[in-house]
């Protein structure tokens, strides 16, 4: 998520502790009233489980005929109006993606890739839709390291060719308009076209992308011309944009369709861009680009692949989320496999957010080890939602913090029925933190739940020359080295391959139908983000939007654990830290929001409440097609 945003746009946390109810501020939830747990009557109740104060109204909205939620209005007026007009909820999610690409190009559009999670309500079932990027057929292990082997810089890295994978959205929404979309794909293209061409006005977000990404968009030529002043400068809020370069590219998507893209005159432009990164004659001299080694070819042979979910049964749902390429669906369900043998609900807050904490730093021990593509290296993903394999982990965690870097588990049958640890060193990781999530549903009942990026804010910071899009940096997300020679990484570049993704959009079932979509951008925090998300909403029946407003703590297998500043400043952070051992590092500006949740609840059948963020970054755009009066 944007860091600049943050310090730019969010003066203050508005939901802070002292507005927080007693199952915040440390007593356990309105579970522990339903179920008569002794001693803890009265804490709350669900009527003051829904008080909080979420001052921004648009983030929140209740109806029937179907309902989308996303960062932006531009985005969220899209999907809807294609719902309205007939369009499913996959129709809707293409709409507002190839949108979110117009108005928010910093962290969207179509030089990124994404996976979408998709309930289809005629056969009832869960399908996902990868459409990561892939490695140029010449990457090697050794694409991030330098002539003498070690890991290079990141920041030049980053804005390299090297770091730019095929882009895989295109083929992704094309995909899913033609296997499970009402509409075509031209159309869903269309409310994307219409405000590339009318152009908006730049919001807050816009700029503080801008600035957060400047050195980079001065440096290149064709981003510097459509991005910037003529002076180089960000645009001054309130400016109108207009990008006909990408309207134009949109239209001949919609005329020619993805072969334009791929194998067309469009992929050619991306590869030759990718091989000869357009500096501008401005750059600094001692401005430094790795060219890449991306081909026509390479992004003639990109296909977006369907891919089984991954599932666990969490208190009796069942969710559904992404498979590798993403460590998703794994981390987030082992984490709650590992949480389901304690009794959040009914435990004292600190001690249930203690076990948050423990499971996730335990869940992401494993993700490092064992997650990397499962089309080049062996991920066992079984293992890693097996309830036995959590058990074995779990009981690993006793009264104290753990002490990072665990070493993971091993994952494989037969389980051990004692606890699980190997010696392994972890591997570090980086990634972006830019990316968007949304959500979508419709009349009939079909699901949404959709995160795609560019990876950092701007990806490489190159827009392709006339095109009117970034490219992204997305193989960054690949490990530059192993952590030590000798150890496996299952997150190596190779060609075609896909890095490793913590994307997490997901999908939970209750009796069989549709309850919750949810997901969030953030890098590695998008899986901490959607874990407490689903705690919140599950184990401590916070309603939704109170759900996604509640402050966030991250832990990812480091000694502290990264939370928001509300987090640090409520009564159960000094129990977490006196009685339990644990750490934080507070987000301080230009951090200091982690994750950007959207999600949606069917209330009833047909009855859906769209949640955005209230307050994070300046707040999302929930919105339904007809709103419950
Ligand atoms: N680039 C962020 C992610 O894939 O999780």
């Amino acid at each position: 998520m944007h860091p600049l945003r943050a310090l730019l746009v969010v003066p203050a946390l508005v939901v802070t502790a002292a507005m927080l109810s007693p199952a915040d501020a440390g007593a356990p939830s309105s579970n522990v009233k339903r179920a008569g747990a002794a001693g803890t009557s009265d804490v709350v109740s669900a009527t003051t489980a829904d008080t909080l104060r979420v001052e921004n109204k648009r983030a929140v909205a209740v109806g029937t005929g179907g309902a989308v939620a996303s960062e932006t209005v531009g985005a969220s007026r899209a999907g809807r109006a294609v719902l309205k007009h007939g369009g499913n909820a996959i129709d809707a999610a293409v709409a507002m993606a190839a949108t979110l690409g117009v108005d928010d190009p910093f962290v969207a559009g179509p030089g990124g890739g994404g996976f979408m999670v998709i309930y289809l309500a005629d056969s009832k079932k869960i399908v996902t839709i990868d459409g990561r990027e892939t490695c140029p057929r010449r990457c090697t292990p050794k694409l991030f390291l330098d002539k003498s082997g070690n890991p290079l810089d990141f920041e030049l890295a980053r804005h390299s060719g090297i770091s730019i994978g095929v882009p895989g959205l295109v083929a992704q929404w094309a995909k899913a308009t033609r296997l499970y979309g009402r509409h075509s794909f031209a159309r869903n293209l269309r409310p994307a076209i219409r405000l590339a061409r009318r152009g908006f006005a730049v919001t807050q977000n816009f700029h503080d992308s801008t600035v957060e990404s400047l050195a980079d968009l001065q440096a290149f030529s064709s981003s510097r011309k459509l991005f910037l002043t003529p002076g180089g400068k960000p645009l001054p809020v309130g400016t109108i944009f207009r990008n006909p370069d990408l309207a134009r590219t949109y239209e001949r998507l919609a005329k020619y369709g993805p072969s334009y893209f791929y194998g067309g005159p469009l992929g050619s432009a991306i590869a030759h861009t990718a091989q000869r990164p357009p500096v501008a004659k401005q750059a600094p001299s001692d401005f430094r680009v790795i060219p890449g080694i991306m081909t026509a070819d390479d992004v003639r042979d990109y296909r977006a692949k369907n891919r089984r979910p991954t599932h666990i049964g969490y208190r009796g749902l069942d969710i559904f989320s992404m498979a590798p390429p993403s460590s998703g669906g794994t981390t987030v369900g082992e984490a709650l496999n590992i949480l389901s043998g304690w009794p959040l609900g009914s435990e004292p807050r600190a001690r249930a957010l203690f076990h948050y904490l423990e499971a996730s730093r335990l869940a992401f021990a494993d993700r490092g080890a064992y997650v990397g593509d499962s089309d080049y290296v062996p991920v066992p993903i079984a293992g890693l939602l097996s309830k036995a394999f959590a058990a074995s982990r779990r009981c690993l965690v006793h009264g104290q913090a753990l002490l990072s870097p665990v070493a993971p588990g091993t994952p494989y049958p037969p389980y051990p029925t004692s606890c699980s640890t190997s010696s392994t060193t972890p591997s570090a990781e980086r990634e972006g933190t830019s990316t968007n999530h949304l959500v979508a549903a419709d009349r009939w009942g079909n699901v949404v739940s959709y995160t795609n990026t560019i990876e950092q804010i701007a990806g490489s910071g190159i827009t392709v020359p006339g095109y009117g899009f970034l490219l992204n940096n997305e193989m960054t997300d690949f490990d530059f080295a192993p952590a030590t020679p000798t150890t496996y990484d299952p997150n190596l570049a190779a060609p075609g391959k896909r890095p490793r993704s913590s994307m997490s959009p997901t999908i939970v079932l209750r009796h069989g139908r549709p309850w919750l979509a949810v997901g969030s951008p953030g890098g590695s925090t998008i899986i901490t983000t959607v874990l407490q998300t689903l705690v919140n909403r599950i184990d401590f029946d916070m309603s939704l939007p109170r759900a996604i407003a509640a402050p966030r703590a991250s832990q990812r297998n480091y000694g502290a654990s990264l939370v928001e500043p509300a987090f640090a400043r409520a009564p159960y952070a000094t129990v977490l830290k006196e009685r339990y051992g644990e750490t934080f590092d507070v987000a301080e500006p230009p951090y200091e929001v982690i994750g950007f949740v959207n999600a949606l609840e069917f209330l009833k059948p047909g009855l859906v409440q769209a949640a955005s963020e209230p307050t994070r970054l300046g707040g999302g755009y929930a919105m339904v097609v007809h709103p419950r009066r």
